[in-house]
C-alpha cells in the first residue's frame, strides 16, 4: 500500500470505530458471552414478561426484565423474589434487559460477582453495561462510578434493587 491509502484506510477504521461502541474483550466479552448463551437463567418473580420500569430507575428505557443465572439463583425464594439479607455467592450473573419498545432488546445491564477481578467494587461486584449487539457502553473497568451510589441506596440486598421497586 502506498503511504496515502494507509493513511486512508486509518482515518476511516478511525471514522467507524468512533460512530459504534467498542466490542468487549476480558471481563465485560465474559459477561456479554454468559448473557447471550442464556443457559440456566430464572427470572425475577418466574416469569420473562416486560416490566415497566420503575421511578426509580437509572436505566432510560422503559421496559425491563431481570434474570439470574444458576449460582444467583441460590438467592432467590420460591417465588423468585431476592431472599432478605442475602450476600450472592461468586460467580453469581444477574442480567437486567433493557427494551426500547417491547420487539427491541437494546442493552444488558449486568452485575458479576468475581471479588478477585481487578475491577471489582468493595462487595465483590463487577458492573456491565452492554448493548445487545455486543458494543460496550461503559466498561467494566469503570468499576461501576456511575452505577453504585444509586444501587446503594437504603433497601438494597446486596447491591441489588428489583425487590425494592418491585415488591
Ligand atoms: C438512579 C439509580 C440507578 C442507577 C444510576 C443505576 N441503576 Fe441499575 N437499577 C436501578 C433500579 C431502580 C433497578 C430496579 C429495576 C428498575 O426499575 O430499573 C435497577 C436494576 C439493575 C439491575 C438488576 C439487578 C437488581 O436487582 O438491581 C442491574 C444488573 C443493574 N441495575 C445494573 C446497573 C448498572 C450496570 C448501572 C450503571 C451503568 C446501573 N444499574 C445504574 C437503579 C439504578
Amino acid at each position: 500500500m502506498r503511504f496515502h491509502q494507509v493513511v486512508c484506510v486509518t482515518i476511516l477504521i478511525s471514522l467507524f470505530s468512533c460512530t459504534k461502541d467498542k466490542p468487549p474483550s476480558g471481563i465485560d466479552a465474559a459477561m456479554y458471552q454468559e448473557a447471550i448463551e442464556n443457559d440456566g437463567f430464572t427470572w425475577y418473580k418466574l416469569t420473562d414478561v416486560l416490566l415497566d420500569k420503575s421511578a426509580g430507575s437509572g436505566h432510560p428505557q422503559p421496559y425491563l426484565r431481570t434474570r439470574f443465572n444458576g449460582i444467583a439463583a441460590s438467592q432467590l425464594d420460591g417465588n423468585g423474589k431476592v431472599l432478605d439479607n442475602v450476600s450472592f455467592p461468586e460467580g453469581s450473573l444477574i442480567v437486567k434487559e433493557l427494551y426500547d419498545n417491547p420487539q427491541a432488546l437494546f442493552r444488558y445491564a449486568m452485575l458479576l460477582k468475581a471479588s478477585n477481578n481487578e475491577f471489582a467494587d468493595n462487595n465483590g461486584w463487577v458492573w456491565g453495561y452492554i448493548n445487545e449487539d455486543g458494543g460496550v457502553a461503559i466498561p467494566a473497568e469503570e468499576k461501576g462510578a456511575q452505577c453504585i451510589n444509586c444501587h446503594s441506596q437504603q433497601g438494597n440486598i446486596d447491591g441489588t434493587l428489583m425487590n425494592k421497586f418491585f415488591p
